[in-house]
């Protein structure tokens, strides 16, 4: 019987082909020193495409050095950490995966930097967020703002030169672009603040304007927020069919990461919790997403795929787990000479024979 009827089939949005429907998300790997990928990211990277995936996103690589989360995040503002992304494109494509990367600034959410930026002056409301003392955020002045826009286009540019085949701007999480469209985190009183969107949308077309036109350009949203005084998904998806008309050709679909969890406000966390998000942003922008958060139970991915509530799904902390995470579980789900594997490197098919 054959049980993956939809996660086997390859996927194409403009010039980008994959093979399967399988992605790795994005997951920091605080590893970096000055912004520069090493060993530990080419072996990390690479790895996941010996094991199958279709596409790999690099974690979140960041515009300036002030828009890490921590010091030991990767970013893409000199040409030194642009050749170092090089090297791990084109070991991925060696190893038949395509790779995208997620390009972001952290905001009031960067730790240990004397400098913390957002668009209001707002604490994020825990005193410690993963382990780390958050400090309150200077405002950025309107000419800070259109740099940051600046800076964007710019990483975006070296990501296009490293090779990378998409590009996800990172507006979730309660990171920069996410902190501007929020009403939580923005009570600006200028056109930023009076239009909580409008940076995001010179991001994406800031983006789109040094990308070639047939590389797609995705956005990873919020659609809700998991805290007090969040937004609901009815908010998400008009920031989602904002960006949508501002350009982007692909939606990550999750959610929260914008304050402190609170009761009643999340989703439950079990199999598939965001899948009614990319289900709900699908329908309104008509736009491909991807669907996150707890979907490494192979049938569960697949049904999310028939049910048409998402075109790719995201397998984040099993891949932590087991890099092989994709051909283990066409493994375990008995793979049959009706439905055989797919994507297993010629050196390990003795290994699932
Ligand atoms: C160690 C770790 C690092 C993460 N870093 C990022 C990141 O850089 N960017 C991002 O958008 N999400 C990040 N996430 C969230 C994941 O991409 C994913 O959305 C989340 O883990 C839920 O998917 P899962 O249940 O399959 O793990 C991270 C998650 C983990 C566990």
């Amino acid at each position: 019987m054959a049980k993956f009827r939809f996660l086997q089939q390859p996927f194409q949005l403009k010039n980008l082909q994959l093979k399967n429907r399988i992605v790795m998300p994005p997951m920091c790997q605080y590893s970096a020193q000055d912004g520069v990928p090493n060993d530990w990211h080419f072996v990390h990277y690479t790895s996941r495409a010996v094991g199958g995936v279709g596409l790999v996103i690099v974690e979140m690589t960041n515009v300036a050095p002030n828009g890490r989360i921590s010091p030991r995040c990767l970013g893409l503002w000199n040409d030194t950490q642009r050749d170092a992304f090089k090297r791990i494109v084109d070991s991925v494509h060696a190893q038949g995966s395509k790779i995208g990367i997620q390009i972001g600034h952290a905001g009031r959410k960067a730790q240990e930097c004397d400098d913390v930026v957002a668009p209001s002056a707002i604490h994020y409301g825990a005193e410690d967020f993963a382990g780390q003392n958050l400090k309150t955020p200077r405002e950025l002045s309107k000419a800070e703002i259109l740099e940051i826009v600046e800076l964007f286009k710019q990483s975006v540019q070296r990501a296009v030169d490293a090779g990378f085949d998409m590009i996800e701007l990172h507006g979730a999480h309660g990171y920069l672009i996410h902190q501007f469209y929020s009403p939580k985190s923005n009570t600006r009183d200028d056109e930023y603040g009076k239009d909580r969107m409008l940076f995001g949308e010179q991001v994406i077309k800031a983006a789109k304007s040094v990308m070639p036109s047939e590389m797609p350009l995705a956005i990873r949203i919020s659609a809700q927020e998991y805290s007090e005084n969040g937004f609901d998904s009815d908010y998400g998806v008009e920031v989602a069919k904002r960006f949508a008309a501002a350009g982007v050709d692909l939606i990550h679909v999750s959610g929260g990461g914008n304050g402190v969890l609170a009761d009643g406000k999340h989703p439950e966390f079990s199999a598939g919790y965001q899948v009614g998000l990319a289900r709900k942003v699908k329908q309104a922008t008509g736009l491909p997403t991807i669907a996150v958060g707890m979907l490494d139970d192979a049938a569960v991915a697949d049904h999310v795929l028939a049910m048409g509530d998402a075109d790719l799904v995201a397998v984040g902390r099993a891949m932590l787990r087991d890099a092989n995470w994709w051909l283990n579980t066409q493994y375990q789900q008995n793979a049959s000479d009706a439905q055989p594997m797919q994507d297993v490197p010629a050196p390990y098919q003795r290994g699932f024979a």
